[in-house]
């Protein structure tokens, strides 16, 4: 079986990563052909507007994926955009694919509706502007020749001016919060790239002919609109594509420090380039049980998140189901808690930290292996490319 999937550069790796779709790759290049890429071009579809990082985010990806076992001898280890074949095919099918399909898409559909919030800021506010609009232009030192263009220009420009600086943070921080529009990304990717995020996903696949993608149940329906594509390129033109199927496979939760889903943006992530101080410092400041406020009061091991986390990292099922008694009656204070998860956390994370220290000294040999994976996979995509281009009559 082909299996196909990706990963998007946006820094180094956290447990998140490893618990919901690293650990599962590690387990498939065992059995099967596997195709594992950096997605760079999908990381611009947000953040096209920065680029610094990106060549130091891709290296950091690099250097966690074979840190946590990815193996370029067993897997096809490349960048997205080494490939170019995934562009050309993501244009051709972006010839068939109905524009209707991908305002469906509920990522696209959320983000309208942030934009949709945020215009209800705007209007506001170009309301109050209007109606003082004179006032600002008496303060203009010259004659002004088109004064009914000039006031359109001042309200359009100033109104913008206050959404930027709303998302920088220099103006009430805590509207963006009430709005729930935490992301400058909402209002910056209402871009033809990003609407057609899930053609180049599709894309990306279908140039291997992949059959399984290994994602998170957030990428569901990318995966089934790629089967949509793939049908509708096979209807018209004959068929050159499988129906890819998502490889869902049960993965744990791992919350972040703080309880909520584990996330880069909302700082509870502990990552594998953390020192040991640091993942230190992170879990001893976890959240817990609210209601457990002293040592001995009793705790609900079932909504702490240190507990899940034990769940994972302590091996000892004898000692798991002992901290969940003793939590419950209060004999185990949170501190003494998060001490033991430490020991053994620390037996996790610390052969992985040691390995990327290797790694991170032989940067340039691991990118040489990446470029090369690249290559493999690009003749692969070529192979495809032949035959699409043949089915659909071009030179
Ligand atoms: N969209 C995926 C994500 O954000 C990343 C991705 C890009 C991908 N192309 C892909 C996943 C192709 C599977 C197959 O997680």
């Amino acid at each position: 079986m082909r299996v196909v999937s990706g990963m998007r550069p946006t820094g180094k790796l956290h447990l998140g990563h490893y618990f919901g779709v690293i650990r599962n790759w590690v387990k498939l290049q065992e059995e099967h052909e596997c195709y594992f890429f950096i997605a760079d071009w999908h990381a611009l579809t947000t953040a096209y507007k920065n680029t610094k990082e990106l060549r130091k985010n891709i290296r950091e990806v690099m250097i966690d994926w074979l840190a946590l076992g990815l193996d370029p001898n067993k897997s096809v280890l490349f960048i997205q955009s080494l490939v170019k074949e995934h562009a050309e095919l993501c244009l051709l099918f972006g010839m068939l694919t109905p524009k209707s399909w991908l305002e469906l898409n509920p990522t696209y559909k959320d983000l309208k509706y942030n934009l949709l919030r945020l215009s209800d800021l705007e209007k506001n506010f170009k309301e109050k502007l209007e109606s003082n609009i004179e006032e600002f232009i008496k303060l203009v030192p010259f004659e002004i020749s088109n004064p009914e263009k000039f006031r359109e220009h001042l309200l359009e420009n100033l109104t913008q001016t206050m959404i930027e600086a709303l998302f920088e943070g220099e103006i009430e921080p805590e509207i963006l919060k009430k709005l729930n529009v935490s992301k400058r990304d909402f209002y910056e990717t209402d871009t033809f790239g990003f609407l057609g995020y899930p053609v180049l996903q599709t894309a990306d696949i279908l140039v291997y002919k992949g059959e399984a993608v290994p994602v998170g149940e957030d990428q569901l329906p990318h995966i089934e609109l790629s089967r949509e594509i793939a049908r509708r390129f096979n209807r018209l033109y004959g068929k050159v594509f499988p129906e890819p199927k998502a490889l869902l496979t049960e993965t744990p939760k791992i919350p972040g420090t703080d309880g909520r889903k584990m996330s880069k943006s909302y700082g509870n992530a502990v990552f594998f380039a953390d020192t040991k101080e640091e993942v230190e410092k992170k879990v001893m400041k976890m959240f817990t049980d609210p209601q457990k406020i002293r040592k001995n009061d009793p705790g609900r091991p079932e909504i702490c998140p240190v507990f899940s986390w034990h769940k994972l990292f302590t091996q000892d099922r004898e000692l798991v189901e002992r901290i969940e008694r003793d939590c419950r009656t209060g004999k185990l204070g949170c501190v003494e808690c998060k001490r033991i998860l430490l020991k053994h956390l620390e037996e996790f994370l610390e052969p992985i930290r040691e390995r990327r220290k290797e790694l991170e000294k032989r940067i340039e040999e691991i990118e040489e292996v990446f470029y090369e994976n690249s290559k493999k996979a690009r003749g692969e995509a070529q192979k495809t490319m032949e035959e699409v281009r043949k089915a659909m009559n071009l030179p």
